[in-house]
């Protein structure tokens, strides 16, 4: 854990450095860095050049959408509005993976037109330039609220026997199938290298940080590359009770690989951010 804490302090000021780039993005785009919030949220599974082939799209089914057109032309009929939906509410609010995750809690809003301004300039379009709100409320970004300690357990406590298997089958169809963790966590082999492997969590980690990690990542580490999903109470605990579950042995669980781009850890190593 403190490997990521010290990378994550590190990198609060990578989106700060370098000023414009927004692309074809206009009006109000002070102080976003559409290309770099591009390369430190996205790029991961949809590449650098947003040709779809980041490090961890070999883990994802469906791969992640080339937002150059090279292979298919796909972007270039999908309305600024539709891309803007698609990296706010995630891939599930427009008929699609939820291995695409959900930004809105996490990003504001004009960071996310700045992101849909620079994937415009990735493909050939004819959609109108897009314009960047000017109202500061829009600049700000979400501040979900602070989970309490000891708020897990209250929860946790109403729980009864009865009622828990359920509950951790739901957690893994969470986790799996509708919220999509598995994009970049790693369990039983299967699923994405951007975030910790997950299958030793019942023996490596408390509920309660558990089920604080899935309510607010970012009051954890500020710049965590982990989105908020807006969890509820309900669906977080299932999920914590269901990652309590997975003890596997040394041996079965997936070996760690970097977890590091090449290029992330030559800015740490320089001191650059
Ligand atoms: C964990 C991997 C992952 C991350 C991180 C990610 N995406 Fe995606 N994205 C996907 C996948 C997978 C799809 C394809 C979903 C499908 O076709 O069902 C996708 C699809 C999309 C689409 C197309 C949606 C549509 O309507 O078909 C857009 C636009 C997009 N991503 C933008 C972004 C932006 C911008 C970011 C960064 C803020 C981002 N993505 C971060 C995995 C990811
Ligand atoms: C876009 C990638 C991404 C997605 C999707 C994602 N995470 Fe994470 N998660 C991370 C990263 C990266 C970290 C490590 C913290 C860091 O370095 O920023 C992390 C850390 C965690 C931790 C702490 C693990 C530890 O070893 O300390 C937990 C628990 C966690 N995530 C649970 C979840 C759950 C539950 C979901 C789904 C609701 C989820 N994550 C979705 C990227 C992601």
């Amino acid at each position: 854990m403190k490997r990521f804490l010290v990378v994550n302090i590190a990198c609060l000021y990578v989106l700060l450095l370098a000023a414009g780039c927004s692309g074809k993005a206009e009006g109000g785009a002070a102080g976003i860095n559409a290309k770099g919030l591009y390369f430190y949220y996205c790029s991961h599974c949809h590449g650098e050049k947003g040709n779809g082939q980041g490090y961890n799209a070999k883990n994802l089914d469906p791969s992640p959408r080339d937002h150059t057109d090279t292979e298919e032309k796909y972007m270039k009929d999908k309305s600024n509005e539709d891309l803007f939906k698609a990296v706010s509410k995630g891939g599930k609010a427009v008929g699609k993976a939820p291995l695409m995750p959900v930004f809105g809690n996490t990003l504001s809003e004009a960071e996310i037109w700045a992101l849909v301004g620079y994937m415009r300039t990735l493909h050939a379009n004819s959609a109108p330039k897009v314009t960047i709100p000017a109202e500061p409320e829009k600049h700000e970004r979400p501040k979900p609220p602070a989970v309490a300690r000891g708020y897990y357990k209250t929860l946790a406590e109403k729980v009864t026997d009865k009622d828990k298997g359920a509950m951790i089958a739901k957690g893994e169809q969470l986790f799996k199938e509708k919220i999509g963790c598995i994009a970049c966590h790693r369990v039983g082999g299967e699923g994405g290298t951007v975030g910790p492997f997950l299958d030793r969590s019942g023996f490596r980690l408390q509920p309660e940080y558990i089920f604080r990690w899935a309510k607010n990542p970012q009051a954890f580490l500020r710049n965590t590359k982990m989105p908020n999903f807006g969890l509820s109470d309900e669906d977080a605990l299932a999920i914590t009770l269901y990652l309590g579950t997975l003890k596997a042995g040394p041996k079965e669980a997936h070996p760690a690989e970097e977890i590091l781009l090449p290029r992330e850890k030559e800015l740490l190593q320089s001191g650059q951010i």
